[in-house]
């Protein structure tokens, strides 16, 4: 059923008419996931400023009943940002409004931040100060702060600054039981109990909605080189990517991969040239940064292990490192145009992956003739994205199945940066044996006892008694 005229009314005293959106035609675009694969309904679109109208909303709808969907961006990967489905009483919390950035002066080393904020807003205000954040995603122009907590996104960096819970230093959020947790206070050490910051971090908006963080930030590296390479297997890739890292004047600070078949179908989809002449089986793409130009360190770590390599590019500041940035940065927004594909987002022991792209391979050739797998990601982190093409509809879930339960029966995990959300609840039960769901229930219960947040997302559903 639709909300009633009553609640919607009291919705729009507390964060005003505006705020309440409810025309279907400019609630679509809040309805639908990023990849065009999840879509559910909602009985409306509230835009709360502040803490006090996000405390006051999220009460209430605990009080009616309602379910709550926080969303910041909306470029999720996994449909946990759009409702599970038609019903009507689900409401969508947009955190855009709740867009600021404090002093990056205030405190050394931190920035306090609404979690609206996106990524490319705190970028730019960090940057006129001299500082960055570690986590760089290339869905930086819409990606929130709030939305990238709640996923404890990764990104390009992670290898050498860690996850977005590395950067956490405190959290504001309002739980689903309405109560205000607020630890913004910078503190460096805290061991006074239990970490709830950690908690909500990762939480895929179903314990609370963050409503600002405080983050670590970093210097502003003065000078960065980048170098793409073709190598023959992912196991030389590795090999490279590890000296470099071992390197100290080179300043490794990401070391991507990609699949040599996702090269050329994506340089063919973008009438651009792949970056050097012949087929690879696989591309390396590093970035060195620091305070002195790290090109020629990279240069000469590169020359060592020439052997290992079949073809490369290698830039400095500039258009052109830029333009071998693309060739992996546009690789979602490629894909998602040629698909939309099944995306899988895994982690894996490095010394795994060469045959876990094999066997998968080999398994999706057996499942669906002729489909695409297109492979790439976070080399050091072992995190490698699976983009697989060509699936019909009612093979999507076996096709997902199988690489799955490869990437577990490998030693890895079914989720690396993305989250669970809708797309991967049902799979939860691979990796986290029923002891451990029954704890995330209990701690589920505890920060949102009437099951407002998020409903669909992250758990499975329970089995009937
Ligand atoms: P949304 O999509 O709006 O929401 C994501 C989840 O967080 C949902 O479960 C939602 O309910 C919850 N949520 C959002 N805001 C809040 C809040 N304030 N409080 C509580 N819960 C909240 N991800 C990576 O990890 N690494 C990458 O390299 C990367 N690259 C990407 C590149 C492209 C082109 C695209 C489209 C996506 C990429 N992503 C990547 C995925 C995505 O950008 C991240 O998951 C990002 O963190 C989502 O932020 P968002 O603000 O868009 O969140
Ligand atoms: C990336 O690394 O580019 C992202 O995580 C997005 C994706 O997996 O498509
Ligand atoms: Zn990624």
């Amino acid at each position: 059923m639709p909300l009633d005229a009553g609640l919607l009314g009291d919705l729009a005293g507390i964060v005003g008419p505006h705020h309440v959106i409810v025309d279907p035609a400019i609630r679509a675009g809040y309805e639908v996931d990023w990849t065009g694969r999840f879509r559910g309904r909602a009985g409306a679109v509230l835009r709360p400023g502040d803490l006090a109208e996000t405390a006051a909303v999220v009460e209430l709808c605990r009080q009616h009943g309602i379910g709550l969907v926080p969303q910041g961006g909306n470029t999720g990967l996994v449909g946990g940002g759009v409702p599970a489905d038609a019903a009507y009483d689900v409401v969508v919390l947009s955190t855009r409004r709740i867009s600021w950035i404090g002093d990056p002066d205030a405190v050394p080393g931190q920035v306090a931040v609404g979690a609206g904020t996106t990524l490319a807003e705190l970028q730019r205000a960090l940057g006129r100060a001299g500082a960055e954040l570690g986590v760089d995603l290339a869905s930086r122009d819409s990606a929130t702060v709030g939305g990238m907590a709640a996923t404890n996104a990764g990104g390009m960096r992670v290898m050498s600054h860690g996850t977005m819970r590395a950067q956490v230093t405190g959290i504001e959020v309002v739980l689903g039981d309405g109560r205000i947790v607020s630890q913004m206070r910078g503190l460096s050490k805290d061991t006074s109990g239990y970490d709830l910051s950690g908690l909500v971090v990762g939480s895929e908006g179903t314990l609370g909605v963050l409503t600002a963080l405080r983050l670590k930030t970093i210097q502003l590296a003065e000078r960065r080189a980048v170098a793409m390479i073709g190598v023959a297997t992912i196991e030389a890739a590795v090999e490279i990517a590890l000296g470099l890292s071992r390197d100290r004047d080179a300043g490794l600070r990401a070391a991507e991969v990609v699949r040599g078949a996702t090269i050329e179908r994506t340089c063919a989809a973008r009438g651009t040239a792949p970056p050097y002449e012949g087929r690879h089986d696989w591309h390396l793409l590093v970035e060195c940064a620091g305070n002195l130009d790290p090109l020629p360190a990279m240069a000469r770590v590169l020359g060592d292990h020439a052997g290992l390599i079949g073809g490369s590019a290698l830039a400095g500041e500039g258009r052109q490192l830029s333009e071998i940035w693309a060739h992996r940065e546009r690789l979602t927004e490629v894909l998602a145009r040629l698909g939309p594909p099944r995306k899988l987002d895994v982690s894996l022991p490095l010394a795994a992956m060469g045959a876990f792209v094999e066997g998968g391979a080999a398994a999706l050739g057996r499942l669906v003739p002729g489909a695409e797998m297109h492979v790439f990601g976070h080399l050091l982190d072992g995190n490698l994205h699976l983009n697989v093409l060509g699936v019909p509809d009612d093979a999507g879930e076996a096709v997902d199945g199988a690489l799955l339960r490869l990437t577990v029966d490998a030693g890895g995990s079914i989720g690396a940066e993305h989250g669970i959300g809708r797309a991967k609840r049902q799979w939860l039960h691979l990796v986290r044996p029923p002891d451990e769901i029954e704890v995330f229930r209990r701690v589920k219960q505890a920060f949102d006892p009437e099951g407002i947040l998020n409903p669909g997302c992250l758990l499975p559903d329970p089995l009937p008694a």
